[in-house]
């Protein structure tokens, strides 16, 4: 193989050096990208008089027969050459010149690699997007179905990771399912943006060749053209915008996973992975581990510093294409491939783990807010309702009792006289909830039939 350069030098590329330069390994899987995108290019050439209908007809059956070899494994990508192709641009130039002679030389007029590269990028990102996102909505999903599994489940719910109040799980679950509903809003929205066709920008300034650009962009069904050409090869936002996304999906999901992994600790006993979805340990027997949840919170780690990457990859380059530029797709596949991932794997093992109610750990003291409320409703400022129930609290502490056990004539001494007593139990608790979006048993049922609504629209 040639490169796809030479008038100018004196001598070949250094091997070490055309080794190093390769990302073939890389951006191979654009091959399709590449050969969708050849295929626009050639009929925007046709459309400007530079091939003619045999020319294009040629390349257009070459590209098909190179289509086909990419699916059906028989592209030779690099091996069969004796040098390493540069990239998969090269790659296919040089199969399709293999192909149909003089006229594959023809492509390349009207267009750099530059616009080429984005304009693949962008290609596989449509389908990547997609994908992502329907893999976010099978952690809705799983998330929905154990909410409707377990609607009356009533478990502690934590700040500082000390039991606050009691909520039912379903609650707990729809709150990871909002989280993940405002990333699939912002995937759909980064998604959006990027749906720009940056071919015809050439190498930076457009192209003396008259090539329609929005014929080219309808018919790689992009919505709009990219429009200023500098722009068009220099900007990579929509690669940190997807990853920006594939990032704090990342984070939502590890969140997710921490509490899978404390959950099915023994000292939680909340969840159970079925055994399928755990491992177990090659020293210790007795052993179930939750690697998958672990695995997915170590995972977020690499998918950040993805973001971070591509940030500084960025910051200091001079309009308009570099080099390093080269360096985003590694990236950029990696963040979705694994983001996809993760989301599958966590949507399975949640829809394989089994749920229990709130064990007692010592006295229980859910309530206490509420106790608090009910003397506000009979008129105590909050401030001292709060202090009041306070000392409830250390009463209760100091004699090893909880707020389900105060007495009578605690109630009368506290000014909770005529209390219905079922307020001083964690369900009571979830009960008086009265407020919109609240852990109250209507409130979740609603909230639930939102939820599953949204899924199944
Ligand atoms: N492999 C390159 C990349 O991924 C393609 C563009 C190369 N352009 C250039 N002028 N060398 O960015």
């Amino acid at each position: 193989m040639t490169d796809l350069w030479g008038g100018r030098f004196t001598e070949g590329m250094d091997e070490t050096l055309r080794r190093f330069s390769s990302s073939l390994h890389v951006d191979c899987r654009l091959a399709k990208e590449d050969l969708i995108g050849s295929r626009a290019h050639a009929r925007a050439l046709m459309g400007a008089g530079i091939l003619d209908q045999d020319s294009f007809a040629a390349i257009d059956d070459a590209i098909s027969t190179i289509i086909e070899q990419v699916d059906d494994g028989s592209f030779p990508y690099g091996v069969a050459w004796e040098e390493i192709p540069e990239d998969i641009h090269s790659a296919v130039e040089a199969r399709l010149v293999e192909l149909c002679g003089e006229t594959g030389r023809r492509l390349h007029a009207g267009r750099s690699r530059n616009d080429q590269v984005v304009t693949d990028v962008m290609l596989w990102l449509k389908t990547a997007s997609v994908e992502l996102e329907a893999a976010v909505r099978s952690v809705q999903e799983a998330l929905v179905s154990k909410a409707e599994e377990y609607q009356s489940l009533v478990i502690p719910a934590y700040t500082h990771l000390q039991r606050a109040q009691p909520v039912l799980l379903a609650h707990h679950l729809l709150a990871h399912y909002e989280a993940l509903k405002r990333d699939v809003t912002r995937l759909v929205d980064a998604r959006n943006r990027a749906d720009r066709c940056p071919l015809g920008a050439a190498a930076l300034a457009g192209s003396s060749i008259p090539l329609d650009r929005e014929a080219t962009a309808r018919q790689l069904v992009f919505s709009r053209v990219a429009i200023n050409s500098m722009d068009a090869v220099a900007d990579r936002d929509w690669a940190i915008e997807f990853v920006g996304c594939c990032a704090l999906i990342m984070t939502h999901l590890s969140r997710l996973a921490e509490e899978l992994v404390l959950w099915s600790s023994q000292e939680f006993g909340l969840a159970k992975i079925a055994d399928r979805w755990t491992t177990g340990s090659s020293a210790m027997p007795h052993k179930r581990n939750p690697d998958v949840a672990e695995l997915v919170r170590g995972k977020a780690s690499r998918v950040h510093s993805g973001l971070q990457t591509l940030h500084s990859l960025l910051k200091g380059l001079p309009l308009t294409y570099n080099r390093d530029l080269q360096e985003d797709k590694e990236v950029l596949f990696d963040a979705t491939d694994t983001t996809t991932d993760c989301a599958r794997v966590l949507a399975s093992a949640l829809e394989q783990t089994a749920f229990f109610e709130l064990r007692s750990v010592g006295p229980d003291f859910s309530s206490a807010m509420d106790l608090a409320e009910e003397l506000v409703r009979r008129g105590v400022p909050f401030r001292r309702a709060h202090e009041s129930i306070g000392n409830l609290v250390r009463n209760c502490e100091n004699s090893c009792r909880g707020l389900p056990d105060v007495t009578d004539e605690e109630l009368i001494e506290f000014g909770l006289e005529g209390i219905d007593r079922a307020l001083l139990t964690p369900i009571g608790s979830i009960r008086a909830k009265k407020t919109l979006g609240s852990t109250a048993p209507d409130q979740v049922a609603s909230q639930l039939a939102a939820a599953r609504l949204e899924i199944s629209e």
